[in-house]
């Protein structure tokens, strides 16, 4: 099987560490790639455009598509290469939309009874202000309603700080037209999970649940983050929870999946909030999770190809997925000033001078061969282990191994 991999951070590194070891690949392929990804791949294309990626797939006569990142994905790359043929591990529009759309997302579950936080939506930014000026309780939460590269969520503590996020988001457009609507939001309390799912709509695999550390800094301080670091199996998954999330809120996924003919092939990514009265649904994301998924693929022990081809031809139903007994940590090296601004094509230093024991996600290599800087959140120390402290040990002794000028970790990444 010929394989394309579209995408270039860490999550996108972990998913092509996997597809190598697949017995079924053949040609293994990646737009646009990351020195890690290179090592593993043949780069052929540096866009995320659509029409090039199915342009580039035909030209290598690629037969599966895996697509990392949401962008391609709301912007219809599984319509766009179904239409000459070319399945993609990753749901059409119609599909991507619950996170394209958080509006749609929220409306989605209101119909079908899922649970998660009371909200409003305002498409007009004299009423959504107005509503804060009446509003008493706080934090809350306000949501573009648009992709925003997870950045168009602000937690306002005060009446204040709701309004200036407003005022971003709408009047000063800083994620352009995906902040012209918002949806605001009672905030939860509880511990977060990450529960990602392989479906074909019908059947939903679970995956090994994991926790996600999203704020820059240790103690949870700091500004939200693509996700600081990770750990697998999440401490609160037991059986008893895993049936009332697939009570509650899968089986409910399934029947609207069903009522609005939604044909979604690819991984949901459900993002929990266990809260006192039970698991509530935070947000929906219609893509692996970075940093998820470097701490939930290496426990998988089947194939991954196959549970891919599995997914695109519908055919999940009688399959089974299989875990290691084991723990997986991942630790994420960050650029100073990440979230904000930061520096980019600082050289990195490998101590032992194997690069590619780290995942990489914001790294470029020059044409003289050196590794620099090149993203926010720039490489991952991740471990496998007999237990979660051994493998948390593990990553951070991984990480000792390597520096560059303003590199920073949260310390207390499964603490
Ligand atoms: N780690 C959060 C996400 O992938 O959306």
């Amino acid at each position: 099987m010929n394989v394309l991999l579209i995408g270039s951070g860490g999550r996108e590194h972990a998913i092509a560490k996997k597809i190598k070891e697949s017995h079924k690949v053949t040609n293994f392929y990646a737009i646009p790639g990351n020195p890690g990804i290179a090592s593993l791949a043949t780069i052929i294309g540096d866009k995320q455009d659509c029409s090039e990626i199915v342009a580039k797939a035909q030209e290598y006569k690629v037969d599966l598509i895996v697509c990392g990142p949401e962008q391609p994905l709301v912007d219809g790359l599984a319509d766009m290469a179904e239409a000459v043929g070319i399945k993609v591990f990753g749901p059409k529009k119609c599909g991507a939309i619950f996170e394209g759309s958080k509006i749609y997302s929220k409306q989605f579950m209101s119909k079908y009874d899922i649970p998660t936080s009371d909200y409003k939506i305002y498409r007009n930014y004299e009423e959504a202000s107005r509503y804060i000026d009446k509003r008493v309780t706080y934090p809350v939460v306000i949501k573009a309603d648009g992709l925003a590269a997870g950045k168009g969520v602000k937690i306002a503590k005060t009446p204040e700080e709701a309004h200036e996020a407003l005022k971003l988001f709408m009047v000063d457009k800083i994620f352009g037209e995906s902040g012209s609507s918002v949806v605001i939001e009672d905030f939860m309390t509880g511990e977060e999970m990450s529960a990602l799912y392989i479906t074909d709509s019908k059947t939903f695999l679970p995956l090994i649940a994991a926790k996600d550390y999203k704020r820059a800094f240790t103690g949870d301080e700091g500004d939200n983050t693509g996700g600081m670091g990770s750990y697998a199996p999440h401490n609160r998954l037991n059986d008893e929870l895993r049936k009332e999330i697939d009570d509650k809120i899968i089986k409910q996924i399934r029947i609207g999946f069903a009522k609005e003919n939604i044909d979604y092939r690819g991984v949901l990514y459900v993002g929990l909030m266990l809260t006192e009265e039970g698991p509530k649904v935070v947000e929906f994301n219609c893509r692996f999770g970075d940093p998820e998924t470097q701490v939930i693929l290496p426990l998988l022990e089947n194939d991954i190809l196959e549970v891919f081809s599995k997914c695109v031809n519908a055919k999940l139903a009688g399959y089974e997925l299989h875990w290691k007994q084991a723990y997986s940590a991942c630790v994420v090296l960050a650029a100073g000033g990440y979230p904000g601004h930061y520096e980019k094509g600082m050289p990195i230093t490998f101590k032992n001078n194997h690069p590619y024991d780290f995942i990489h996600a914001g790294t470029k290599m020059k044409d003289d061969g050196t590794i620099v800087t090149s993203g926010g959140r720039v490489l991952n120390a991740v471990a496998v282990a007999s237990s979660k402290s051994a493998a948390l040990t593990a990553a951070y002794n991984l990480l000792e191994k390597v520096t560059f000028d303003g590199a920073f970790c949260r310390t207390d990444i499964g603490k």
